[in-house]
């Protein structure tokens, strides 16, 4: 693809911060919440100079890689039909007591991106940004120039892997391709992989003991077999 023009839907924690580290990846960023451009304007002006503030249709129209960094729970409201051909990268998590109980997902039958995907349904999904704290997204990719820590991403779409590990790497971290959206559930909040900002060695040897985890067996439990 073209350069890409990364649009942040959600301007908070997250959004900021992803917003300052597109910056200094010297990517076109956009960004908007649900308010008027000139309320949030001051706002990134102050917390991602370089960000463009914009309206949340114009980022959609605008972008080709778009960042959800919004409540997993406000996905459904999203009109599905204007992010045909969008690549999407899912930074959103389920948490129960923000979003209500999606019974799919609190079952571990469906990795919350899934549900994304299924709604995003001509949008391109890579599950992305999940599993590190927005504290540490700055702060480890500032510590450790030359030690970058693993970020996972999960997708379907083999034509958007080279994209996704391209804004990845762009963004300060050392892309982990996890494999098939599914997959995705590993990064969910209550996974040892979750919270986790460590380097590729340190992420596999978590991965490779993962069953070995109350985590890991409740997976087994519900799918009645490892996912990965
Ligand atoms: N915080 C973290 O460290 C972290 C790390 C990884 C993943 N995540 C996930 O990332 C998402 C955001 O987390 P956060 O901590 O940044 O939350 P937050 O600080 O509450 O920010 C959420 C942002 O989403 C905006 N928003 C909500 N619905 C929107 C919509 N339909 N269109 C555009 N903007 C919308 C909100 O703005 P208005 O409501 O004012 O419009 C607000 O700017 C969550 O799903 C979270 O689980 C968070």
């Amino acid at each position: 693809m073209t350069e890409p023009i990364i649009g942040i839907l959600g301007a908070g924690k997250l959004g900021t911060t992803l917003a300052r580290l597109s910056v200094q990846a010297g990517y076109r960023t956009l960004i908007a919440n649900r308010h008027a451009v000139t309320e949030l304007k001051w706002v990134i002006d102050t917390m991602a100079p370089g960000a463009v503030t914009v309206s949340a249709a114009d980022l959609v129209a605008q972008a080709n890689v778009i960042i959800l960094a919004i409540p997993l729970s406000h996905v459904a409201a999203l009109d599905a039909k204007t992010f045909a051909g969008k690549i999407v990268l899912d930074a959103t998590n389920y948490w129960k007591e923000v979003d209500g109980t999606v019974n799919t997902i609190s079952s571990f039958t469906q990795s919350s991106s899934e549900v994304v995907a299924a709604h995003l349904s001509q949008a391109r999904v890579a599950k992305a940004f999940n599993h590190m704290g927005y504290h540490d997204l700055e702060i480890e990719v500032d510590r450790h120039p030359e030690a970058r820590r693993a970020m996972a991403f999960a997708t379907d779409d083999d034509t958007i892997r080279p994209t996704v590990r391209t804004v990845l790497t762009g963004f300060g971290f050392d892309p982990f391709d996890l494999g098939p959206l599914r997959f995705g559930l590993m990064l969910e909040p209550g996974s040892p992989l979750f919270g986790e900002a460590i380097t590729t060695p340190e992420f596999q040897a978590k991965i490779d003991t993962l069953y070995d985890t109350p985590f890991g067996r409740k997976i087994v439990a519900a799918r009645g077999e490892r996912i990965r």
